[in-house]
């Protein structure tokens, strides 16, 4: 398969030779060559220049020719925080807040991702790959072109497992690059768990056989008041780090409670959420940026900002301080129904303050680097992989957040083939 993208307006994070991520400033630097042309070759980037110098089509064999006129060309998304597998549905939910409730007032009596948790187990493990499956494969139709996925609504040792499982299932019947997250510490399990027993538990009985077996890429726990505290956060990640594995951890959504100095402590690879956020978690990060194995990541996730009607994450101070912003969809039942990587980025321009520019680099190259996917995904560079979006025609790559509800992404292709 062979495919040449013409006449693009303009090209987005082209690299002969890529970083792994940009921080600060330099986000607004992500490269766009205009009126671009990009070669691909057996799914993977070929080569790309500019139309003025196009070398011209010596071997038509095979060749498909796509047209860009007034269209943008993209990196694939890079969705690197996601609940996506789960059995149902939280609508009624959504309507009890509608009426009044707040989202820590129904997890309190027992919704939430207890409620999560208590249909996940009635559901056989075949239909929740199914499920997951579909939501992922609309995921890819909206624009991601990789993924990461966490267990979390297990909550039990068989209960996780099964998840993992899934999240196995998944990476081997899709094409683009998936990682695993065991949550087991997402919330304390109903009967006779406390968050330290509970943690113990994990890190006696699951963490061991999960990670001997492969069965995840990265070990999260929600770092929250009600949930698990920072010893608990510390013990965990200890372990972990024990294990050969690094962190991903849901911190400061509701309540800055330390976990990103104790994040950075273990040397997680993100802390995730951030709506909170003190001088002290600031300064933390910036400690990180010293670290030999790169930077803990922060993840700012607007689509649940935006659903739970909560502060969104202060991405300006984050840029500010010269960090690696990453932009995710948090996708899950409660908190953000939906795994649009597109509305994402719209949100983070509108209501974040982000550039443009700034914002695609969070959700591609930066987004890449959180899931250590630096080497394939995220960039437009020859050899990694031809995951890209073309979008509508428009003037400038604003309109992607100024036309807002209407959809920029005309055109997704996965490994150079189109969705
Ligand atoms: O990232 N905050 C913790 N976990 C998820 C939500 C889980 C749920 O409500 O099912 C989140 O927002
Ligand atoms: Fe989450």
């Amino acid at each position: 398969m062979r495919r040449l993208f013409k006449n693009i307006k303009g090209l987005v994070g082209c690299y002969e030779a890529p970083p792994e991520w940009l921080a600060g400033q330099s986000m607004a630097e992500f490269p766009v060559l205009e009126n671009a042309w990009l070669a691909v070759e057996e799914g993977r980037i070929a080569a790309f220049g500019s139309m003025t110098d196009f070398p011209g089509i010596t071997d038509w064999s095979g060749l498909e020719i796509e047209d860009c006129e007034g269209r943008y060309v993209l990196p694939a998304w890079c969705d690197s925080h996601t609940h996506l597998v789960y059995a149902s549905d939280r609508g009624g939910e959504f309507l009890e807040r509608l009426q009044g409730k707040s989202y820590q007032e129904i997890a309190q009596s027992g919704g939430g991702i207890l409620n999560s948790a208590r249909s996940l187990r009635a559901l056989p493990e075949s239909t929740l790959l199914a499920d997951a499956q579909h939501r992922l494969q609309r995921a890819m139709d909206q624009g991601t072109g990789a993924m990461e996925i966490k267990s979390g609504y297990g909550l039990t040792l068989e209960g996780e497992l099964k998840m993992l499982r899934v999240i196995q299932a998944l990476k081997e019947e899709n094409t683009i690059p998936i990682k695993s997250t065991l949550l087991a510490c997402h919330a304390i399990p109903e009967g006779d768990w406390d968050a330290p027993r509970w943690t113990a538990e994990v890190i006696q009985h699951l963490l061991p056989q999960v990670a001997s077996e492969g069965l995840a890429d990265y070990v999260d726990a929600f770092c929250e008041e009600g949930y698990f505290g920072v010893d608990e956060l510390n013990k965990l990640l200890e372990a972990t780090q024990q294990m050969g594995l690094r962190a991903k951890v849901h911190v400061n959504q509701f309540t800055a409670l330390g976990g990103v100095a104790a994040s950075v402590h273990w040397n997680a690879l993100s802390v995730d959420h951030l709506e909170q956020l003190t001088a002290e978690d600031i300064t933390a990060l910036q400690g990180g940026l010293k670290n030999d194995q790169g930077p803990v990541f922060p993840v700012a996730l607007p689509g649940c900002s935006h659903f739970l009607s909560i502060p969104y994450t202060p991405v300006r101070k984050l840029i500010d301080a010269n960090l690696p912003v990453v932009l995710a969809s948090d996708h899950n039942p409660g908190s953000a129904p939906s795994g649009n990587m597109t509305l994402v980025v719209q949100l983070a321009m509108v209501k974040m303050g982000m550039l443009p520019i700034e914002a695609i680099a969070a959700a591609t190259i930066n987004g890449a680097a959180a899931m250590e996917l630096s080497h394939e995904v995220g960039v437009i560079a020859p050899g990694w992989r031809a995951n890209v979006l073309v979008t509508t025609p428009m003037t400038g790559l604003e309109e992607i957040g100024y036309r807002f509800g209407d959809n920029p992404v005309e055109k997704v292709f996965i490994n150079g083939i189109l969705r």
